[in-house]
Order: structure tokens, then C-alpha cells, then sequence
């Protein structure tokens, strides 16, 4: 199923959170989103720098401070945010120097995927549409998720397979948590998607050589960043969008081009480890998610 690119439906009267929303593919889909009519709440790291994005945006749009390295300033945002329809799940590290979070997690797991989680578990009851998680093309690139060493003790970095791991996370996160919310009757959807490949400050954070020569490498082989927006603006606001999809650019092996239903890896699938994270999670955390249905809306 590949769709033709069609505008983003008005937006007026309906409220988002976008996360990471000072940069990258975040800035573009808050800007999208506010020229629709959205309310637009930015989720920052760093307020100030999102300051200076939203001033550069007409429309309604605030900024709040959000470090998803740190659990409890994820839980000091979710205890402030009112209710709201949509969750844009899109802030993310590649590639990083070993770092750990607040928490003792490594940086690239413990914001991409545990930061995340966290935060969606502690809003669930306050959205009113739909979650929205942004994945990659690289989740296909590890062969397993080494769920009893998050704070890799016992295992060496290596930078690009951490990252792998959290998308692949990502990924399985947005789909079990759809299983779950379909379970229970809930009126909510979580969507994972991703944007295929874009020039963004993602590719320019490993602290050696090549944050000087990625982006602007990718600027010739990928799509632009609007372009590459377009499958969460997509999964965010289309009122048909099938959440048992994984929405993505569906041209050159998946980087670029319309927005369709796209591959994932066979671990992507096991349900199993589906059900494995989910608990790996949760003791992680110590966000336990809602067992009852989340209902809103007629
Ligand atoms: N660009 C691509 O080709 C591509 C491909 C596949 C997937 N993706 C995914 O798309 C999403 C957006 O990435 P992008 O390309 O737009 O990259 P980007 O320009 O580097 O933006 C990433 C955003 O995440 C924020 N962030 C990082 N650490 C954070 C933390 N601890 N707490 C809160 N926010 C934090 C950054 O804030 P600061 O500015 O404060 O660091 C920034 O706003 C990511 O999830 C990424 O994995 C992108």
C-alpha cells in the first residue's frame, strides 16, 4: 500500500506533544502541525533552543522542558501536561560516545526507547487520539536485544548496534503498545513509523570526523526533512491510518519517497520478545502501564 502525498487534514481545536520538537524532523512537524491549527506543546531538552524555534513559527505553540535521560523530568512533564490528543514520540541520539542516563542506562536505549516509554505509560490517560513512535530502517540492524544487560556491564559498545537496538525497541514498543490498547478496548492508536533518511543533527553527534562530512553526504543521497516528516505527520493525523502498519518512505530499499507500509525485521515480529520488553521496561522504569481500557471521546 503506498499513499499518495496529501495535505494534513485542519488541525484546529486538537492538541499535540512532540518531543525533541527544537530540531531535525521535530521542528518540522510542529511547524506543519501549527500552520494546520494544531496547539503544539514542544518537548525540549533544552527550552531555550526551542524557544528560538517557536518563535519562528506562527500558530500556537508552547515549549516545555523534557530531558528523557532523566526519569524524573519525565515524570515533572508528564505530571504538568494537561490532556491532549496526540503524542508525537520523535526525539532521539545516534551514534553517541558511551554515555549513561540520570538513571545509569546507556544514553542511546535509555532516551530513545526507556525515556519514551516512560513518558507514554505516564500520559496514557491524558491522550486523548493516538501515540505516534519513530522508529528507523537501522532496527533491522542487530540480530538480537540484550534484555538482561540495559546497562551494558557486560557487553562492549558499539555505538551503531545500541542504536539499532533502541529503534528496534521503538519499533516493538509502538507495536505492542497498540496490541495492548486493542486488548483492553481502549479508543486510543499507537503507530510506529519511520522517516526513511534525512540531513539531520542526528547524524552529527558522534564526536569524531564524520559529524563534519554525514550531513551533509546525506543531503545528496536522502530525502528532504519534509519529506521525511511525512510519515508522522501521516500516522498523527490521518483519521485512517491503520496502526497494524509500519509507515514509512517505501522507495530506494525504504530512505525516501512516498509514505506506504514498510518491512520489518523478523525480530521486529516475535511476539514474544514483544512481551519481553514490555517487562524489561516496566522494571526499568518503574512506570507500570494502565491494565484497564484508556477510553476517551464518545
Ligand atoms: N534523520 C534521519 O535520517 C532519521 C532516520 C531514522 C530515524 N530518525 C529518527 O527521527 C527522530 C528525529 O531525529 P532527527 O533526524 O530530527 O534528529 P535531530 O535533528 O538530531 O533531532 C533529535 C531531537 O531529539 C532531541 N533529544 C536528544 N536527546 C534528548 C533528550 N535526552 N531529551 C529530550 N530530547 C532529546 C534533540 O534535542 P537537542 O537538540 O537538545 O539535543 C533534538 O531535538 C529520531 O527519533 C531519530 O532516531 C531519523
Amino acid at each position: 500500500m503506498v499513499r499518495t502525498p496529501e495535505p494534513v487534514p485542519d488541525q484546529h481545536g486538537r492538541r499535540f506533544v512532540v518531543t525533541g520538537a527544537n530540531g531535525g524532523l521535530g521542528a518540522i512537524v510542529t511547524r506543519t502541525l501549527a500552520d494546520r491549527g494544531a496547539t503544539v506543546v514542544m518537548a525540549c531538552r533544552d527550552p531555550e533552543s526551542g524557544r528560538a524555534v517557536a518563535d519562528r513559527i506562527t500558530g500556537d505553540v508552547t515549549v516545555a522542558a523534557l530531558d528523557l535521560a532523566d526519569l524524573a523530568a519525565v515524570r515533572r512533564f508528564a505530571q504538568q501536561c494537561g490532556e491532549f490528543d496526540v503524542l508525537v514520540n520523535n526525539a532521539g541520539l545516534m551514534n553517541v560516545p558511551f554515555a549513561r542516563t540520570v538513571d545509569g542506562f546507556e544514553m542511546q536505549f535509555g532516551v530513545n526507547h526507556l525515556g519514551h516509554f516512560a513518558l507514554t505509560g505516564l500520559l496514557l490517560d491524558k491522550v486523548r487520539d493516538r501515540i505516534v513512535s519513530l522508529s528507523s530502517i537501522s532496527h533491522g540492524w542487530t540480530k538480537s536485544l540484550p534484555l538482561d544487560d540495559l546497562r551494558f556491564e557486560r557487553r562492549r559498545y558499539h555505538r551503531s548496534t545500541a542504536y539499532a537496538e533502541s529503534k528496534l525497541s521503538t519499533l516493538i514498543f509502538g507495536r505492542e503498545l497498540q496490541r495492548r490498547l486493542r486488548e483492553t478496548g481502549s479508543t486510543l492508536r499507537s503507530y510506529a513509523v519511520h522517516p526513511g533518511v534525512a540531513p539531520t543533527g542526528l547524524v552529527a553527534r558522534t564526536q569524531t570526523p564524520l559529524d563534519y562530512v554525514a550531513e551533509p553526504f546525506i543531503r545528496l543521497v536522502g530525502q528532504s526533512r519534509t519529506a521525511a516528516a511525512q510519515s508522522t505527520l501521516y500516522a498523527a493525523t490521518a483519521p485512517a491510518a491503520d496502526p497494524d502498519i509500519y509507515w514509512g518512505p517505501t522507495r530506494l530499499f525504504n530512505t525516501r519517497g512516498p509514505v506506504g507500509a514498510c518491512p520489518s525485521s523478523a525480530l521486529s515480529r516475535d511476539r514474544t520478545l514483544w512481551q519481553q520488553l514490555w517487562t524489561a521496561s516496566e522494571q526499568a522504569t518503574g512506570v507500570r502501564y494502565p491494565t484497564a481500557a484508556v477510553t476517551h471521546g464518545d
